[in-house]
Order: C-alpha cells, then structure tokens, then sequence
C-alpha cells in the first residue's frame, strides 16, 4: 500500500522538475556524466578519450549489441555499477567514437547556465535563439552562461565532423533505442 502510493506520488512529481527530458542529469538522482564515468571505471584499459580503442571498435554491433557490451563491461572489468540512463549514455559516447562524431552531453541545466561534457578537443558553440553565448571549455568539460530567451543549441566540432544537442530534447548525442537491462 505504501509503495503504491509513494509511486503515485512519484508520478505526480515527475511535471514539477519542468522541461528537462528523460534521465536529464543533474537534476537529482546522482546521474553521472558518461565521459566521466568512462575514465574513471574504462580509460585505465581502453585509453583517456577512447584512445587504445582500435579502428575495429564495435565493428558491425548494433545498438543493442553495444548496449550489452557496455553494460558486461561496467559489470566485469570496470567494476562500475550503472543505472540504465548511464549505461544509454555510455553506449551513445561509443557510438560517437565508433562514428568518429564529437559527443555532447548535458550534466546541469539552470535558467542562466548550462554545463557539459564533449570529446576532448572539440570546439563547441551555444546559442540561445541564434545568438551566440560565452562558452568555456576545459578538458571534457564545458560551460556556457545564457543571456536572453529562446531555443537554445549545442554544437560541437572535431576534424571536419560536428554534432548538435537540443538541450530541450536529449540530455546527450548519438542516442541509442531504449534498450532493456538484461540481468
Ligand atoms: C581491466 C581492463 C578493462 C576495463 C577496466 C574495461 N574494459 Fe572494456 N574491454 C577490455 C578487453 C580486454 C576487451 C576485449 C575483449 C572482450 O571483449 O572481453 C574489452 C572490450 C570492450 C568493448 C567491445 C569492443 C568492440 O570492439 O566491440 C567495449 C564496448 C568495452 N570494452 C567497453 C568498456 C567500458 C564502457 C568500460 C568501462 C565501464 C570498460 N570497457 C572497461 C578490457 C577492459
């Protein structure tokens, strides 16, 4: 009886927290950014950024293929325990990779702030209704503050290859199917 009603309360609360998309980090849950998560439990043997990775990297997997390689790993040898949003954002970050596309995710979103991640050595822009904003870039980390009202736009761009974000739809690039954990 308990659990159902705290469900129910659950569900009413979910319009409150506003426009932010499904599994939007930084808006409570502990949601951790997936270039984060990446080299803090997977550069030790796959490289910072990816970069002993080989050309073969997820040669001919699909999305969900992907999706349970990501997730046997965090299970074995990253010894990372993740939530699925996570390992969804994982498996975008590989995409990106595999497709040698920048990847951009959103970690914290405020009425004046808007804060990220991005392959490392990427230029990226913000714009809010066209307008260009004040971005900061350092490592995988970028910040932009946002002056004025209106659809707001993440691009970001490495050797001739560029990917957008509407923060308003996604919380990441390169998003795979919703896939189901398997265990
Ligand atoms: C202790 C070393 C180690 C750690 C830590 C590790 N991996 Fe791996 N990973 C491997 C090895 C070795 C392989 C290749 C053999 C295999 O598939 O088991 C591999 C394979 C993979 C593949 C398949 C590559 C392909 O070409 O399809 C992916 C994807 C992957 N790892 C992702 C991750 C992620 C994500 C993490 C962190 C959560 C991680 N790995 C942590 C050692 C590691």
């Amino acid at each position: 009886m308990w659990a159902r009603s705290s469900a129910l309360l659950l569900l009413a609360l979910i319009p409150l927290r506003g426009a932010a998309p499904r599994g939007y980090p930084g808006q409570g849950g502990g949601t951790r950014g997936p270039i984060a998560i990446y080299e803090q439990a997977c550069a030790r043997c796959h490289g910072p950024n990816g970069s002993f990775y080989g050309p073969d990297l997820g040669l001919g997997k699909t999305d969900a293929q992907l999706y349970k390689a990501v997730q046997d790993m965090a299970d074995n040898q990253g010894q990372i325990e993740l939530k699925p949003v996570e390992l969804e954002a994982q498996t975008a970050y590989h995409r990106a990779m595999i497709k040698r596309e920048p990847f951009l995710a959103i970690t914290e979103r405020t009425k004046s702030m808007l804060r990220g991640e991005v392959t490392q050595g990427s230029v990226v822009t913000v714009t809010v209704a066209g307008k260009p904003q004040k971005v900061r870039v350092e490592g995988f980390v970028w910040s932009a503050t946002l002056e004025g009202v209106g659809p707001v736009l993440v691009t970001a761009k490495r050797k001739n290859a560029q990917t957008q974000l509407d923060p308003a739809k996604a919380a990441h690039s390169h998003p795979p199917p919703r896939v189901e954990r398997t265990n």
